[in-house]
């Protein structure tokens, strides 16, 4: 979601004594917490009137009731948003705790002590890397977390932004998301746990284990498969067949929604293959409910609802044809197959339960929608009761706030824990790309030129932080100075945003004058309300781009600096993967990271030094170029035929045909990342070589760290399936390991193989385990694979 003012200018106040009646409800059987939640729902739906049932499922605003310039208190405003959008409220507005905290329990306390039937609402924000409000812990961002492969770091971290968020009261965060990084062009890459499905459904699942075991309502997004749009242009629509969006895209929300136990799920901005998502019947019901089972809600995005008729001109526009997108009535009568199909692609009807604000609150016209008949109170209500059972079971109904007082939330947040939480999971989340001649870890002692416009002077955070952000937190020169015992001088050499070539002399001057370079440059994007004026920024939500490579004079300025001769220690701060392959080259080594916490200076500090030994694997494959893209590690048998060219810096053209001149595989591939340690692996052995579809097997290996420091390794499973009756990846990652291990030490890994994951979806899209060979391989990348065994299922 993005940040929109909304705006209620419009709206005539109606009489709020329509909102419910006037029975007294305290013994009600749904306010008694022994009831089943199926009785408890039942028992409210039936004392519903329809005004309360639509008044669920359209999402409300803070801004109603509190005034975001001078804190005034809107008693009518307040009146008005729970007669009409009272299901759930959202709160991110860039303003002072003590402001969401008041407001938020003025909110919730008149939902319990004014209206009758006293349904509690969920309170929403942002909290994809922190809780999105000012002086909230800040932590890097997803496609760097992911990168830890550490699901107890990410659990606690989970855990840390619902005890931030909790204490002002809000209690449903618009996170994790399910996308994958398919489509490198794309601005919000850096939003999403990678590239592959199954790192991105264990990090998600191990976020919402963390956030709703502390009460707080996570919001898997953006269902399903958005973030690989045509040209990675925002929003745009997303190819792709049946086969494809049950094999590549929906494992990860699967075992976010399904295993991880979501209470809510935004539906996406995009189509997938012609129908858009948020009144897709297939994918939102006939998947998700028939399938899958899933018990709770489906919100749209901010402004989803409008899309039908704007971006996807499935209705009018002028006026809004809001009727049409509550039932998407406007197909003419003749074209439907029968009435029961045509209401497939109904908004409401396709699954899409409540609409959320920043577009025209089209789900407001439901009672008259049910009133002339043009809508079933069936449909109402299967949504409003999938609503009402999510905060059953969250136990909204018994603890309807659970925040601080107001004057007492900063005990409960930016807390020296979760700070030095933040500090932890992004040094995990480093990728060390190359080492050359060992230049890395660096003594405490040297003396250090810090150079770059990511080096000093603002914070280069992902998007999804509050205004002014930026100005808080540990920059890559402070983190590098707090550590060092040396010399330690900045230069910022240009600007991030420039050609401007004039500040390179001072830099020069000042890794000449040191013993080693520190150069940090890369991407940047913006905070929430910088980012929707326009101003200028590489990636981010509506931020795409065309190319990889660095901007303006930023890699004029590394070539510089390497040209000084002093070793040069590149750092690429950034929320996306990076072509500049010559830097691989001739730096003395790379470093990878990707958009840092509020301690990621520290953090970079961490590892430069030698204190935290790197132990990130890349969520997501880095390309030679934007050309060569997609570089996913898991393309599909009979791809990437292999033939390189190149041209060499001397202009000498070497052709090849795949590609004549470039390299269709990753530069460095997913899984990938180096270790101060030397890992050496084991045999690879299986609890059993032939098992059946039903088995769950054990994969075990023993690491020797054959090196004098410890380190940490992280063991990947993948398999591969040698023969497949439809073409299948070539390999897939199924498990992994993070371990710590001593210099020296040998330990034993178990990785645990759920024989029935091994599948795949037939000719005739039924999922199957086909008997026959498959190769499980253990490796340190997707590429590196070290030992395999082959196991046979009959
Ligand atoms: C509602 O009923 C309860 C229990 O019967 C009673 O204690 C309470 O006073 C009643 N409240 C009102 C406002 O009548
Ligand atoms: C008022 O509540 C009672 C249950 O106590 C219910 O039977 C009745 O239908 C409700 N009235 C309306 C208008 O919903
Ligand atoms: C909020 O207060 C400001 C400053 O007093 C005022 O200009 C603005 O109109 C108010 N906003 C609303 C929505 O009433
Ligand atoms: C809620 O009810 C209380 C007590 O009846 C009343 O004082 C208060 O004004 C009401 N609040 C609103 C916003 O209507
Ligand atoms: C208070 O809210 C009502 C209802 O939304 C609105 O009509 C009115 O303009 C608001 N008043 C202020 C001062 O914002
Ligand atoms: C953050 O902390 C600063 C300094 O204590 C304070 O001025 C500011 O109001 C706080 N911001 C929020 C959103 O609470
Ligand atoms: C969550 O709520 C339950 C009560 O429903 C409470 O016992 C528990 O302490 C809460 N946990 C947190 C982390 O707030
Ligand atoms: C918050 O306010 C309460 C009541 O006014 C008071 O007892 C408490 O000491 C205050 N806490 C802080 C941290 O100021
Ligand atoms: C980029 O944005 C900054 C403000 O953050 C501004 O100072 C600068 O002039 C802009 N540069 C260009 C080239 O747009
Ligand atoms: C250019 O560089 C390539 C690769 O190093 C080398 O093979 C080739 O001989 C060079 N050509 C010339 C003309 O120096
Ligand atoms: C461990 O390192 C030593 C020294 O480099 C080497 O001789 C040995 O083969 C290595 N062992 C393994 C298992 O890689
Ligand atoms: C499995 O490992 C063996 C060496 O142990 C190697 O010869 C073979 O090529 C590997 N198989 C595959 C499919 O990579």
């Amino acid at each position: 979601m993005r940040l929109l003012i909304l705006s209620s200018a419009a709206l005539l106040l109606p009489a709020i004594q329509a909102f419910s009646n006037n029975t007294n409800t305290t013994t009600a059987l749904y306010k008694n917490p022994t009831a089943s939640v199926d009785d408890r729902v039942a028992d409210l739906m039936s004392r519903m009137t329809i005004e309360d049932k639509a008044a669920q499922l359209v999402q409300g605003d803070i801004s109603n009731w509190v005034n975001t310039t001078n804190n005034d208190f809107n008693a009518t405003g307040l009146a008005w948003n729970m007669y009409k959008r009272a299901g759930q409220f959202y709160v991110g507005y860039p303003i002072s705790q003590q402001w969401i905290s008041e407001g938020v329990r003025k909110g919730q306390e008149y939902l319990m002590q004014n209206t009758t039937l006293g349904i509690p609402a969920f309170v929403q924000s942002e909290g994809i890397h922190g809780f999105l409000i000012g002086n909230a812990t800040i932590f890097n961002s997803p496609i760097a977390y992911a990168c830890s492969w550490n699901t107890d770091l990410v659990k606690k971290m989970g855990a840390a932004i619902a005890q931030e968020s909790l204490a002002l009261g809000v209690n449903q965060i618009f996170g994790p998301l399910g996308d994958l990084a398919r489509e490198l062009r794309y601005g919000r890459l850096e939003e999403t746990f990678g590239e592959d499905g199954f790192l991105a459904g264990e990090i998600g699942y191990s976020y919402i284990k963390g956030l709703q075991g502390g009460n707080v309502s996570a919001m898997v997004k953006h269902f399903a498969a958005f973030g690989v749009p045509e040209q990675g242009l925002n929003t745009g629509p997303v190819h792709g067949g049946e086969r494809e969006l049950r094999t590549t895209y929906l494992p990860s929300y699967k075992r976010q929604i399904i295993d991880g136990g979501a209470y809510s799920i935004m539906s996406a901005y995009s189509s997938y293959d012609g129908i858009p998502l948020v009144a897709n019947h297939h994918i939102l019901t006939e998947i998700l409910r028939e399938e899958w089972g899933y018990k709770y809600f489906v919100t749209s995005d901010a402004g989803g609802t409008d899309r039908l008729c704007k971006e996807f001109k499935m209705c009018e526009t002028a006026p809004l044809d809001k009727e049409a997108i509550t039932l998407y009535v406007s197909i003419p009568k003749e074209n439907r197959i029968s009435t029961e199909s045509a209401n497939e692609f109904q908004a409401l009807p396709s699954g899409n339960d409540v609409e959320m604000g920043g577009g025209s609150y089209n789900f407001e016209n439901i009672p008259d929608l049910v009133a002339s008949g043009k809508l079933s109170l069936d449909v109402v209500d299967t949504a409003v009761s999938r609503q009402l059972r999510a905060k059953f079971d969250l136990g909204l109904f018994e603890n309807p706030y659970l925040g601080a007082a107001s004057n007492e939330t900063g005990a409960l947040i930016h807390t020296p824990e979760n700070i030095a939480l933040a500090r932890q999971l992004d040094a995990e989340s480093i990728v060390l790309l190359e080492n050359h001649e060992q230049i890395l870890p660096l003594s405490k002692t040297s003396n250090i030129a810090v150079i770059g416009p990511m080096a000093h002077g603002f914070m280069n955070y992902g998007d999804y932080v509050v205004n002014g952000s930026s100005a808080r937190g540990v920059t890559p020169f402070d983190g590098i100075k707090a550590a060092s015992s040396g010399a330690v001088t900045f230069a910022k050499g240009c600007e991030r945003w420039s050609n401007d070539q004039s500040g390179y002399a001072e830099a020069v001057a000042a890794a000449s004058a040191a013993d080693v370079a520190v150069v940090v440059v890369g991407t940047w994007t913006r905070d929430q309300y910088e980012l929707w004026q326009g101003l200028n920024a590489t990636t981010g939500e509506h931020v795409d781009v065309s190319s990889l490579n660095l901007v303006g004079a930023m890699p004029h300025l590394v070539q510089a600096i390497i040209d000084t001769g002093k070793p040069t220690v590149v750092v690429f701060s950034s929320g996306k993967p990076i072509t500049e392959a010559w830097i691989s080259a001739s730096a003395s080594a790379l470093v990878q990271q990707f958009y840092p916490s509020e301690e990621g200076g520290n953090a970079l500090a961490d590892i430069l030094f030698g204190d935290i030994n790197p132990s990130g694997k890349l969520s997501v494959g880095f390309p030679y170029d934007v050309g060569t893209t997609p570089i996913y590690y898991d393309y599909l048998n009979s791809g990437r035929t292999v033939d390189v060219g190149r041209e060499y810096a001397n202009g000498t053209l070497q052709f090849g045909h795949s590609y004549v001149l470039n390299d269709p595989r990753p530069l460095y591939e997913f899984g990938y990342g180096k270790s101060y340690s030397e890992f050496a692996y084991s045999k690879i052995t299986l609890s059993k070589t032939n098992a059946s579809p039903t088995d769950k097997i054990t994969a075990s290996i023993e690491i020797t760290n054959n090196s004098t420091r410890d380190g940490t390794e992280v063991v990947q499973l993948y398999v591969r399936d040698v023969i497949s009756s439809v073409v299948v990846p070539n390999i897939q990652l199924k498990g992994f390991s993070k371990v710590t291990i001593a210099a020296g030490e040998t330990k034993s890994v178990e990785i645990p193989i759920d024989v029935g994951e091994l599948g795949l979806w037939d000719v005739k899209m039924k999922y199957v385990v086909e008997p026959g060979d498959f190769v499980v391989f253990a490796g340190s990348s997707s590429k590196d694979l070290r030992t395999n065994v082959t196991l046979t299922v009959g």
